[in-house]
């Protein structure tokens, strides 16, 4: 059993995209539900795929916490309804709820389709706002309540996903406006913006070959600490935002990328490259 802080005892919370594609590592939304579970909250797993949600479960159940599975598809408001309804009948209310569910799509205004481009914003944003739309009202009825939203770093950088950039841009975005309008309510919402962390799903996407490799290497040596980053990494600083101990903090994006913001990348080449000064 896992000695707990309880920095969320006896919270209830919801992670939406709480499974995590299959593969080595683990997803920002499982290690977030996994974290709560092991701060003392109550989770309630959503998933369009039970079995990754099970999983889990599975593992908090193991490491002693309490967690549930929910299916749903979140780009659907029936189903954000009842995820909504499922927490409050099965642990009595509703005080966290991580939006955690994105896809970043490659592409640039040329060549994004605008199904691409509609499909992209269902994922990363439509999905943050349903579940909102259900959830405030139970967070505003009893005055309390923390929304933590999964951006990302290409809301605030270029990286040639123009629809995944608008579309976390968006949630950052409505982060501010939803803090605004339901701050007297109670209700604290935020973000955190993941840099290029190594996730399951991060990695099914690339092919074997020089680029993965490049991209691996990258992925580490981008930042300030020249260290790779994982779903636990984002699921730390989600878990913090969530907790009281932020009960001052709300209409904020809290970077978790190894210091990649504050990167003059043309300082970084030489160095990165192994490119050598002059009688070295
Ligand atoms: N991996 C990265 O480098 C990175 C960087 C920045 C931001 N992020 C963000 O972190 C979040 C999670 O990324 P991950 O790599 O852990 O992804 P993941 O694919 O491992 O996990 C996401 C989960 O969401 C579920 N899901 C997808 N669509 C759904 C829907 N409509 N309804 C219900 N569940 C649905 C999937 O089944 C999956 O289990 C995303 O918002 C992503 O944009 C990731």
């Amino acid at each position: 059993m896992v000695e707990r802080a309880g920095r969320v005892e006896g919270k209830v919370a919801i992670v939406t995209g709480a499974g995590s594609t299959p593969g080595p590592g683990i997803g920002t939304g499982k290690a977030t539900a996994a974290v709560l579970a092991e701060e003392g909250a109550r989770v309630l797993l959503v998933d369009l795929h039970p079995e990754r949600a099970e999983e889990t479960r599975a593992m908090i159940a193991e490491a002693g916490g309490k967690a549930e599975v929910f299916t749903a598809d979140v780009t659907r408001a029936a189903d954000c309804e009842a995820m909504v309804r499922a927490a409050v009948e099965a642990f009595g209310t509703v005080d966290i709820l991580v939006n955690n569910i994105g896809l970043a799509s490659l592409g640039t205004v040329v060549d994004t389709t605008e199904e691409a481009w509609d499909r992209t914003f269902d994922i990363n944003l439509r999905t943050a706002f349903l579940a909102c739309k259900y959830a405030v009202p139970v967070m505003a009825e009893k005055g309390a309540g923390s929304i933590v939203n999964v951006a990302s770093i290409s809301a605030l950088r270029g990286d040639g996903t123009v629809a995944y950039s608008a579309a976390k841009g968006g949630l950052v975005a409505m982060t501010v406006d939803m803090a605004y309008a339901h701050g007297r309510q109670g209700v604290r919402v935020n973000a955190v913006a993941p840099g290029h962390i190594t996730t399951p799903m991060v990695m099914s996407v690339s092919q074997p070959g020089p680029r993965a490799e490049f991209m691996n290497t990258m992925r580490a040596e981008a930042g300030l600490l020249g260290t790779p980053g994982d779903g636990w990494d984002v699921a730390w600083a989600a878990a913090f935002l969530a907790s009281e101990q932020a009960r001052w903090i709300t209409g904020h994006t809290l970077p978790v990328e190894s210091g990649v913001l504050s990167v003059t990348p043309l300082m970084m080449a030489p160095h990165l490259r192994g490119v050598p000064e002059p009688g070295e």
